[in-house]
């Protein structure tokens, strides 16, 4: 196993390229297999979870080559159309081949992902959406094992307890695009990675509208023509580094991201003292001060994003006055609070909601990262405590962070990589 040890103090200076995105490379590649066309994806980000993509889609047939972050995909015919259990269980988007498989072979079989550490993660919106485009569904021995005669479009609303999902939109939305007539997807998810898969969708022939509301019209055909496309920059990586300059009081120019993905998590550093100037592709964010307590409330696009909470956790356990955030997505994902504490943070948790006291400093020790976002927070977190910090179980980080710490040196930090 790896470990990050990081010396903290260091203002961070620099500019900073931000990756795909992770969240929109991961449907985009499992919807390649819609197509025996060839597919050229661009801005593919080189991590652990786009590896494993790559894994089960050779597994089921494609024939792919990956370099230089970009991807080539080619399907002419699949081999098998089961995701099996061991894959699944390592990357729970594994579930988005559901749709391209019922396109293609009118059957899947796909393991049941189960819970993670953040919290129960049911896919009954999944199974209510393809139902309603025909498709029959058995739950047996832990798999979902789907097949249809035929995919036929119709009105579904994908309204959960906790809202909207982004992966029941998109994996209905896959299968919608091969099926025969319409779909309405009423209380569909809007997040911007949605409306890459959407548009990818599109430049491979299919025709789908709406993308970006709440409700995305999909007019099922049949795919017509090769595709090269470029998936968008990942607006949490974007995020995380622009809480990295207002924690270390530092300035980052992030490049190659979109700033208006970024417009909340922006809003929220401005609030607290950051100073930033918006580019198109570019921000430019001073961390001068951390001034000021906010309230996070946490909801889906365009509201504060779930997958940034955690970063500002830390933020927030340096900044003077008393904050809140409020967790409405996902139950268990205040997994960090307790690392923070160990290195003096004033953090409680009531409920869904993390009270945070701003202390004067963080001291460094050893500390246990448990999922991919709480693992950004106490890299965060390491980078302004006093002493040395040490993050063990790091391979969470590499699910979703390219070249996290080099990125992080680049910009002055005093971080490195070392085995157990
Ligand atoms: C995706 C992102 C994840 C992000 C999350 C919320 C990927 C690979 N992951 O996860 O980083 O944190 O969106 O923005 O893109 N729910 C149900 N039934 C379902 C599906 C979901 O009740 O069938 C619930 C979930 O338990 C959760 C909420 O809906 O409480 C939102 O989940 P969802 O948007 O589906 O998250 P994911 O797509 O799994």
């Amino acid at each position: 196993m790896q470990r990050f040890v990081i010396e903290g103090g260091k203002r961070l200076s620099g500019r900073v390229s931000i990756s795909g995105a992770k969240n929109s490379a991961l449907p985009i590649i499992a919807a390649s297999l819609l197509t025996a066309n060839r597919v050229v994806l661009n801005n593919i980000p080189d991590l652990v979870d786009v590896r494993m993509m790559i894994e089960l889609i050779e597994y089921l047939g494609a024939k792919v080559e990956f370099a230089h972050h970009t991807i080539k995909i080619h399907t002419p015919k699949l081999k098998r159309i089961d995701a099996p259990y061991d894959i699944v269980r390592k990357m729970r988007a594994s579930y988005y081949v559901l749709g391209a498989l019922l396109v293609r072979a009118r059957r899947a079989k796909v393991s049941l992902p189960g819970g993670c550490a953040i919290g129960p993660r049911p896919v009954d919106l999944h199974i209510k959406g393809l139902r309603a485009l025909g498709v029959d569904i058995d739950i047996e021995d832990g798999f979902i094992n789907a097949q249809a005669r035929r995919l036929v479009g119709h009105d579904v609303n994908l309204q959960g307890p906790k809202g909207t999902s982004v992966g029941a939109t998109i994996n209905v939305m896959i299968a919608a695009a091969g099926a025969q007539g319409e779909t309405v997807i009423n209380s569909a998810a809007c997040e911007p990675e949605i409306v890459d898969v959407a548009d990818f969708l599109n430049a491979m022939g299919f025709d789908i509208s709406g993308q970006g509301t709440h409700t995305i019209i999909i007019r099922g055909q049949a795919s017509t023509r090769d595709v090269e496309y470029g998936i968008i920059p990942d607006r949490i990586e974007a995020g995380t580094f622009a809480v990295a300059a207002a924690l270390t009081r530092g300035r980052i120019t992030i490049e190659n991201c979109r700033p208006d993905h970024l417009t909340i998590i922006l809003a929220k550093l401005e609030e607290i003292g950051g100073k930033m100037t918006r580019g198109e592709k570019t921000v430019d964010v001073r961390g001068y001060g951390r001034k000021q307590a906010i309230n996070i409330y946490v909801a889906p696009y365009p509201g504060f994003p779930t997958d940034m909470q955690a970063q500002f956790m830390a933020l927030l356990s340096i900044t003077p006055g008393t904050s809140t955030i409020k967790e409405t997505i996902f139950e268990n994902r205040f997994m960090q609070a307790v690392e923070l504490m160990r290195m003096g943070a004033d953090i409680l948790i009531e409920g869904d909601t993390a009270v945070v006291n701003g202390v004067r400093k963080l001291s460094g020790t050893y500390l246990m990262a448990s999922d991919l976002r709480a693992s950004a927070s106490l890299v965060l977190a390491g980078l302004v405590a006093k002493g040395k910090t040490i993050v063990r179980r790091i391979y969470h980080l590499d699910r979703g962070y390219e070249k996290f710490e080099i990125k992080l040196r680049g910009l002055g930090a005093c971080i490195k990589r070392q085995r157990e």
